[in-house]
């Protein structure tokens, strides 16, 4: 019987459900559509749609599914096309249902497809990867990405269950695995000092028995803020919290071209960019810097460029972020190694300057 979380929004509330077996979350859901007689599709990727073939065949039998190319440039608008064709091309009505089994680019990119195909149909996030399960499957953002930037063109679509299954993991790559751990370490640095500590004293390491606890407190962390701050409007304290790290992430993300960089890799540099400039603000102090370096680096993740990226471009980028508001640099700092805060109008030379601290020339 699997274990459940409810995020509460209202009429848009939702249950996340914990296990091992993904069918203790989905098969439910599958049998209560079907009583009702509602049609559904499956969006997946290719890798997924490879690796997991046993599980979806399980879980989903015959169900119409579409498998995208693995990979953050299905965040496109090419790709959303696609997926809204397939969904028509099945002749799913407004009764129909959207499951998105896959990491946090199938979630982003099948969720949006939900929010505007029929304007709005019913949508199901199945996570696969650490990062999604932690993070991107909970909460309601979906989007794609645009030439301009990360993240640009989305619609905040809540799901109407999550279904977070650990056997899903042990077939993810070491890299992934890493990447979600970026996540967990932000979470934990906004608003889990406990986690941070034992994060602190052990690396979590693939098929650790802390695993399935540590997933549960970052969706529990995640579901308090979205259930406070749904839309992301509070100038303070509310879901902008979850963008530690970001909007320097999303910026090496953007000057790289989505690639060199997993998502998680370049949050994990924005970590270290965002201790970097609360302590330029006078914050935290050198030994917080360290630590949370180490902690990154503990868990296989860079904190600094792999090659230099120019100072003027990803301050560039920066500026194009959607988080950036009235031409303000705004962002998320911390004040503490398990408390985080919005700071405005921070001065560009501290940026630039943290960009050199984390190898930006
Ligand atoms: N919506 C949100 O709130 C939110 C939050 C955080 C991140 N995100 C987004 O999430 C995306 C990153 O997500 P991600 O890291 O999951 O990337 P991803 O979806 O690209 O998955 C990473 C890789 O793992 C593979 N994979 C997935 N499940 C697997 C499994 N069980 N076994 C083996 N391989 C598997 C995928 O095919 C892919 O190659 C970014 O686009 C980011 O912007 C969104």
């Amino acid at each position: 019987m699997a274990e459940t979380l409810t995020v509460n929004l209202g009429e848009r509330s939702y249950p996340i459900t914990f296990g091992a077996d993904p069918a203790d979350g989905v098969s439910p859901l599958l049998q209560s559509l079907g009583q009702a007689g509602r049609r559904f599709a499956v969006i997946t990727d290719q890798n997924v749609a490879t690796l997991q073939a046993a599980v979806l065949q399980r879980l989903f039998g015959g169900a119409p599914t579409y498998a995208v190319p693995a990979g953050e440039g299905s965040k496109s608008v090419a790709e959303l096309g696609r997926v809204l064709e397939f969904l028509a091309e099945q002749g799913l009505g407004r009764s129909g249902a959207v499951f998105a089994v896959g990491g946090g680019v199938i979630g982003d990119l099948a969720g949006f497809a939900a929010a505007s195909y029929l304007r709005g149909v019913d949508y199901y996030q199945v996570p696969t990867t650490l990062l999604a399960m932690v993070d991107s499957s909970v909460g309601g953002k979906t989007g794609i990405n645009l030439a301009a930037g990360k993240n640009l063109a989305g619609a905040f679509h809540q799901p109407r269950a999550v279904c977070i299954a650990t056997d899903f993991l042990p077939l993810l790559p070491p890299r992934e695995f890493a990447a979600g751990m970026a996540e967990v370490i932000k979470t934990a640095l906004l608003g889990h000092p406990l986690l941070f500590a034992d994060l602190e004293r052990s690396a979590l390491r693939p098929g650790d028995p802390r695993l399935a606890g540590v997933v549960r407190a970052c969706c529990g962390l995640k579901a308090g803020l979205v259930e406070a701050d749904e839309r992301e409007v509070a100038e303070q304290g509310g879901r902008a919290l979850l963008n530690l790290g970001h909007t320097f992430g999303h910026a090496v993300e953007q000057v790289t071209g989505y690639g060199a960089y997993l998502h998680g890799e370049a949050v994990a540099i924005g970590l270290a960019a965002a201790v970097r400039l609360s302590r330029r603000l006078g914050l935290v102090g050198d030994a917080e810097v360290r630590r949370v370096e180490s902690v990154v680096a503990n868990h296989v993740l860079p904190i600094r460029l792999r090659t230099p990226l120019a100072v003027p471009e990803l301050m560039a980028a920066m500026a194009r972020d959607k988080k950036v508001r009235a031409g303000a640099l705004r962002f998320i700092v911390l004040e503490s190694l398990g408390a985080a805060a919005v700071r405005g109008a921070v001065p560009a030379a501290d940026v630039e300057a943290v960009w050199r601290e984390v190898g930006a020339a």
